[in-house]
């Protein structure tokens, strides 16, 4: 199969429209990346690559298509996510002056344990930082736990709970 690696978007036979992730081999076998403007769940055990594959995605989205994303980390601190990434090369310093924002969205033992975790305040700051920069990729890392926290069905609910170990992003 032949994949123009150079199209920032392409449409596959269904005429649903991909934005490439940059990352050779899953934009060939999703035959050109994620569905553009829609939410995508990534699914996998402990340590199979989630947290990476996202930020990827941020970083090739920021460098091959000037497309600046953000990285909402719920489970992991930001720094200790730019740490782990530091073998892969990528320059993250670079391109967090302009093109990739991480929010620290962990949430205070406090307000777990009194039960008063609500997403309100988080919501609106990533709306404020996502309007400043043009925000195109965002990732939610990782929503189980959010899930988890509000006692949502979803993640609570028996077979289902194994699944939300993922990361959401929105292309
Ligand atoms: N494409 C890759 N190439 C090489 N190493 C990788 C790759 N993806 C992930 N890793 C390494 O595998 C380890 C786990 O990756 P990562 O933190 O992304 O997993 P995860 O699925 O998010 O884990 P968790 O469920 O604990 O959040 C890290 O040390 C990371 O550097
Ligand atoms: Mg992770």
């Amino acid at each position: 199969m032949n994949v123009d690696h150079s199209a920032k978007d392409r449409r596959n036979t269904s005429n649903l429209l991909k934005a490439r992730t940059g990352i050779e081999g899953f934009d060939e076998i999703t035959r050109g990346g994620l569905p553009r403007g829609r939410t995508t769940l990534i699914e996998g055990g402990p340590g199979c690559g989630k947290t990476i594959m996202s930020l990827q995605t941020l970083v090739r989205g920021a460098q091959l298509d000037n497309e600046p994303g953000i990285f909402v980390a719920f489970e992991e601190s930001a720094e200790r996510i730019v740490a782990n990434a530091a073998k892969f090369g990528w320059d993250l310093p670079k391109l967090q002056k302009k093109k990739l924002f991480f929010l620290d969205a962990q949430p205070k033992p406090e307000l777990i344990q009194s039960g008063g975790f609500d997403l309100g305040g988080m919501l609106a700051a990533l709306e404020a930082k996502a309007r400043e920069i043009k925000a195109r990729r965002i990732v939610f890392d990782a929503v189980d736990v959010v899930l988890t926290l509000l006692n949502d069905p979803v993640a609570s609910g028996g077979k289902s709970t194994g699944c939300m170990n993922g990361c959401w992003g929105r292309t």
